[in-house]
């Protein structure tokens, strides 16, 4: 094993751990509101941009099935893919007890086999953790290939340059930590995190994270490290036209108005194969 392969490994290994436990506070960081708000923004994207109607989807990275269960409760065929198998086997549980019907596989978000199958293909929060910046581009080309001609694809990134508070913001970084304390009927979680190690050049940074979930069957306390791609709005574009992609919009926030100088916390992007 080459050194970088095995570089590849830790992050594949470490974001493996983190998701495999994330379902216990996923529920209290993503409310009921963003999801409808973040579906609504995914159909608005597919009326928008897609040259046909949206029909058949897949989500790369459906982590606990958050969209890829919404979009298939809304009407869509959906296929969503996760490499946690933990996330995969949530989503399922859901899928079945709240009786959606939709297929589900655990796979590598830069493995994917399918060629013109889809109408729109989502990745989103997943580029910005891969483990280099070559699986971001095989990831894209796949996504590419994947899509029927006139789809688009939904990515997103988290924007280094937000002005606010939260764990992936320059701010934090430069201070070297990140605190956060979420209360919610029942149920606690605390997170810190503190940078192990960052690279500006590269624009990489690893967090060595403690969360703590005070919920009614007890308290569980996660250890973890999680690395951290900083991708700019021009790396993303450049990415995207290096896959094959056409036309690219951004929307800052899942603001439906694009915004001239937007200072988001995450900007998303959507893309059409021409
Ligand atoms: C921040 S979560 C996002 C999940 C979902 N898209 C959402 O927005 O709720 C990131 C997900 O990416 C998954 N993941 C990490 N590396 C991956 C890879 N190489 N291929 C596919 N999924 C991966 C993790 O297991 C996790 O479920």
């Amino acid at each position: 094993m080459n050194r970088s392969e095995s570089a590849r490994k830790e992050v594949l290994k470490a974001s493996r751990s983190y998701y495999a436990h994330q379902g216990y506070f996923e529920e209290l960081t993503y409310d009921e509101n963003t999801n409808k708000r973040e579906l609504d923004f995914l159909e608005f994207a597919f009326r928008t941009h897609a040259t046909h109607r949206v029909r058949d989807v897949l989500d790369v990275a459906c982590g606990s099935g958050r969209h890829v269960l919404g979009l298939a409760n809304r009407g869509y065929k959906c296929v969503g893919q996760d490499y946690t198998p933990e996330q995969i086997k949530k989503a399922r549980v859901k899928a079945n007890r709240e009786g959606i019907s939709v297929k589900l596989l655990q796979c590598d978000a830069t493995k994917l086999k399918y060629e013109n199958e889809f109408d729109a293909v989502l990745a989103v929060r997943i580029l910005f953790l891969l483990p280099d910046d070559d699986d971001v581009l095989t990831c894209l080309r796949h996504v590419y290939r994947a899509l029927k001609s006139g789809g688009i694809l939904i990515c997103n990134i988290a924007n280094p340059f937000y002005d606010g508070e939260n764990w992936f913001s320059l701010k934090s970084i430069q201070r070297g930590h990140y605190v956060n304390d979420i209360r919610a009927p029942n149920i606690r979680f605390i997170s810190i995190d503190q940078i192990q190690d960052f690279d500006p050049l590269h624009g990489v940074a690893w967090w060595q994270e403690i969360h703590v979930v005070e919920a009614p069957d007890g308290t569980h306390i996660f250890q973890e490290r999680e690395r951290l791609r900083l991708f700019t709005y021009w790396d993303i574009i450049h990415y995207l036209q290096a896959a094959g992609f056409g036309e690219t919009k951004c929307y800052p926030d899942w603001n439906i108005k694009p915004t001239k100088k937007p200072k988001a916390e995450w900007l998303v992007f959507v893309s059409r194969k021409d």
